[in-house]
């Protein structure tokens, strides 16, 4: 497939009316797009703004982002491309010290999976790259080739939660002692050989992102953002996150719930114990999409958005 025809298809952006009533507050205000991708989300956000908002999109693949056209937003738009755990340093860069609203679409676009060049895709034959952000130095190469078997398992077993982890890191250590591994097919024949043909997609689903997540440290990022938002939220902004896979869903629901305190306050607690809540959930369970939109949009099957609101509380 070439570009052209990949950006036809384009990538249908996931929940987006529900992303916009759940995520603007205040149409006036600044809102972040922290994965901009195609720019789907940003669109919609922008036609409920007002003229005088400011959008500020950020992602990491530079080719993505540059498939965007800045006209098809009326406001005030910034597009930067870094991770966006360099939120905080994106905005001193701008001067901008609040927002009213930061959205964060997990995962990659259907643009670079289709292109089999970025080796995302098991049903793809390519390279072995996986690197959202292609200046960065460790792709899945890297990964395959240089840890240990142990840690390849762990990987695997952690960020895949594939029961065969442990046969499937030795496969590809034995097959790396033969020749240095670099193509998708060589990592698809090592799930291959560990597991049978019984389940198959679902073990290569499951080693392909664990390698992705590993290799873009998509966790840790993660961690990083939730905290950040803390810190740059204005009171009553919002943040709303849409994950694709349970890990991504934990690590949002557990930071939602611990900083809106949903834990009740202990009889007898002295005053200096009594904790604060620095964020109120707007959604108490995940937002999932509607079936026409699941029948449509295969990739809204798995996806789930939580969205929580800054309280008032000033962070000590
Ligand atoms: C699911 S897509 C978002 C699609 C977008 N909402 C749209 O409507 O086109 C996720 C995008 O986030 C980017 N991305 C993922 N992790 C990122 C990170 N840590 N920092 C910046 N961009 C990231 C990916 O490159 C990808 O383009």
């Amino acid at each position: 497939m070439t570009t052209a025809d990949r950006l036809q298809f384009r990538h249908t952006p996931v929940m987006v009316n529900e992303v916009c009533a759940l995520l603007i507050n205040n149409r006036s205000g600044v809102y972040v797009d922290g994965t901009f991708g195609l720019g789907g989300h940003s669109k919609a956000l922008s036609s409920q703004l007002n003229s005088d908002a400011t959008l500020i999109g950020i992602d990491q693949d530079d080719t993505t982002l540059a498939q965007f056209s800045p006209s098809l937003v009326q406001q005030n738009l910034h597009l930067v491309c870094t991770n966006f755990e360099n939120l905080d340093q994106v905005l001193s860069d701008l001067n901008i010290p609040q927002v009213h609203g930061i959205l964060l679409d997990l995962g990659l676009n259907s643009f670079s999976l289709d292109d089999p060049e970025r080796g995302f895709a098991f049903s793809l034959q390519g390279p072995l790259d996986m690197r959202f952000d292609r200046s960065n130095e460790i792709s899945a190469e890297t990964v395959l080739n240089s840890y240990s078997q142990e840690k390849l398992a762990e990987i695997i077993y952690r960020y895949g939660e594939e029961r065969n982890s442990r046969r499937i890191a030795r496969r590809i250590v034995e097959m790396r002692t033969e020749k240095r591994l670099t193509q998708t097919d060589e990592l698809k024949l090592a799930v291959i050989k560990s597991i049978g043909p019984r389940f198959q997609n679902k073990s290569l689903a499951r080693v392909f992102q664990a390698i992705r997540i590993e290799v873009n440290r998509e966790l840790d990022v993660l961690s990083i953002i939730l905290n950040t938002a803390l810190q740059v939220l204005a009171p009553a902004g919002r943040l709303a996150v849409i994950s694709y896979h349970s890990l991504e869903d934990r690590i949002v629901k557990t930071h939602f719930r611990e900083l809106a305190l949903d834990i009740p306050e202990q009889p007898g607690m002295r005053k200096d114990e009594i904790k604060i809540p620095l964020l109120k959930r707007i959604t108490s369970k995940p937002v999932i999409a509607s079936q026409s939109e699941m029948l449509a949009n295969p990739r809204s099957r798995s996806a789930k958005l939580r969205v929580a609101e800054r309280t008032e509380h000033a962070i000590n």
